[in-house]
């Protein structure tokens, strides 16, 4: 079921990507029971979507499936290609695409470090956030199949975020109370 990743082609459907403050991304999420067709496609058009807007990551609640599933790809290079007439073409290579279905992050030590973060559902928003320096996920793949991966650096950031979607947080929660505060309101002005 997951052969597609290997060998991996940009190909799917692009799926809306919900902006915040919408109910989806605040909302909790049930665990995905059904490993099959559909759940792959869903995957696919997942990564799809992710690798064209671009992104590095991408939750089931950002497109409105209340699942826990995220999809990332922290090694992925994006070059722009300058044409005549000013024009650009993007073009987008080396892919690793990952899915974790189902997953559960363990600490691994209590080192943390601060990076600058963005979201594909708060356009325009770049912050200092605190994550784990190192984790532990397990998950499942599209065949219900159960893994443990040990993470660090870009791809630890990565799955935390990802995961906080899955608990109805996007990044500007772990925000200080004061940031947290102007950004909820000037995002739910708009
Ligand atoms: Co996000």
């Amino acid at each position: 079921m997951d052969n597609f990743l290997k060998n991996y082609k940009l190909e799917g459907e692009s799926l809306a990507i919900l902006a915040y403050p919408h109910r989806a991304l605040t909302s909790p999420t049930s665990l995905v029971t059904e490993f099959n067709a559909e759940l792959a496609e869903l995957c696919k058009n997942m990564l799809y979507t992710m690798y064209n807007a671009p992104g590095i990551g991408l939750a089931a609640p950002q497109i409105g499936i209340s699942k826990k599933l995220f999809v990332l790809d922290v090694d992925f290079e994006r070059e722009i290609i300058e044409l005549p007439d000013d024009k650009q073409r993007i073009e987008l290579s080396d892919f690793n695409p990952q899915i974790f279905i189902n997953p559960v992050i363990e600490t691994v030590g209590s080192d943390k470090f601060i990076n600058q973060e963005g979201c594909l559902s708060l356009p325009g928003i770049f912050e200092d956030v605190e994550r784990y320096e190192k984790i532990k996920i397990n998950y499942q793949d599209l065949n219900g199949k159960h893994h443990s991966l040990e993470a660090d650096d870009m791809l630890a950031i990565c799955i935390q975020h990802e995961n906080d979607h899955l608990n109805g947080l996007v990044f500007i929660d772990r925000l200080s109370q004061l940031k947290k505060l102007f950004y909820k309101k000037k995002l739910s002005k708009k």
